[in-house]
């Protein structure tokens, strides 16, 4: 290829002297204020590099950014560490009087239940049909620190042996018949003070004694030690409708909860018990 520099006619600009089938390069240079910026971004780069990155073996300059994480990591562990040792080492009750503790317990409890909990009890513990609100007075198993803790290690009717068991029967299964289902029913809800067939409601009474009261306690209050929940506090699991109630008589629900020994440490489960018991009305 022959490099002849030359001067072009028409532009009378040089060429680069390059030129194929005729066609020749001129030699247009970059503008002078576009290059110095491009040298001045280079210089700075170079200056840039050695600031921000790390220098092997240059003590104290610039510590990899992992390394710093670690640290901050570490220290706050270490502080959580302290906390966790007092939370292993106390009471459920020593844990709910101290201010400090119980501080650190509802933080750690809130966020271990906003994971493992809410996506059945609500944000909050504000509960969904079938699965109960914990942010209330009303304890199917009990609401003391000790049953709270009880009903989250082993959960329930669960396969976990020690997990909390009761099973309502199908009345619809050949004890009751529809109409004395429908009035227990409307004995039922005239437990809570609702306006029902007062006549349906005294036969219902009847029914009500023989066949429910060994769970449900006589007047419907409840009994914590068979997860019979009360029936006289317009609080309902499944339901507050009198189709709903009489759905549940003839072919009842029953609420499977996981237990959670395995799947948390025992401090997560202690600050998870403080947590709910605070949440609503523990007792
Ligand atoms: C898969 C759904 C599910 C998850 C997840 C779950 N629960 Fe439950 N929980 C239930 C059901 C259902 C019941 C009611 C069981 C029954 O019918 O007696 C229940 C009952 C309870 C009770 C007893 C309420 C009472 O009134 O006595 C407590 C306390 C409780 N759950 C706490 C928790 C905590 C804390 C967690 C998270 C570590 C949790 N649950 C996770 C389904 C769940
Ligand atoms: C063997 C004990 C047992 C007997 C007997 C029993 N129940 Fe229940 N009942 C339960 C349990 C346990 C639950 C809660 C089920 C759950 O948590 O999933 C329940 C739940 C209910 C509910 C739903 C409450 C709610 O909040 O939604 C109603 C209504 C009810 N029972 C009515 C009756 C009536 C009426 C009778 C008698 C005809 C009766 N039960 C007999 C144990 C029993």
């Amino acid at each position: 290829m022959p490099t002849k520099i030359e001067k072009d006619d028409v532009t009378g600009q040089e060429t680069t002297g390059h030129e194929w089938d005729g066609i020749k390069e001129l030699n247009n240079p970059l503008p002078k204020w576009w290059l110095y910026i491009l040298w001045a971004t280079i210089i700075w780069s170079i200056g840039y590099y050695f600031w921000s990155s790390p220098i092997p073996g240059v003590e104290g300059f610039q510590e990899p950014a992992r390394e710093r994480l670690e640290q901050t990591m570490a220290a706050a562990r270490a502080e959580q560490a302290v906390f966790l040792e007092k939370i292993a080492a106390s009471q459920l009750e020593e844990i709910r009087d101290d201010p400090e503790l119980l501080n650190f317990a509802m933080a750690g409890g809130g966020s271990s239940f906003a994971d493992n909990c809410a996506p059945c009890h609500g944000q909050g513990g504000a509960g969904a049909p079938g699965f109960p609100t914990l942010a209330d007075d009303a304890w199917i198993w009990g609401g003391t620190l000790d049953a709270i803790h009880e009903t989250i290690l082993h959960g329930v009717r669960n396969d976990d042996i020690q997990s909390r068991y009761s099973e309502m029967m199908a009345f619809g299964d050949g004890i009751l018949d529809g109409a004395q289902i429908a009035d227990v029913a409307d004995y039922v809800l005239s437990l809570s003070g609702q306006s029902v067939d007062r006549e349906a409601a005294a036969r219902g009474e009847v029914l009500f004694e023989e066949n429910c009261v060994a769970c449900h306690a006589e007047g419907g209050v409840g009994d914590v030690t068979q997860g019979a929940p009360a029936l006289n506090d317009q609080v309902w699991l499944y339901g507050g409708t009198k189709a709903e109630i009489e759905a549940q008589i003839a072919q009842p629900q029953h609420g499977v909860m996981p237990g959670w020994l395995e799947r948390l440490d025992p401090e997560t489960v202690k600050m998870l018990t403080v947590y709910v018991h605070t949440l609503g009305g523990g007792q």
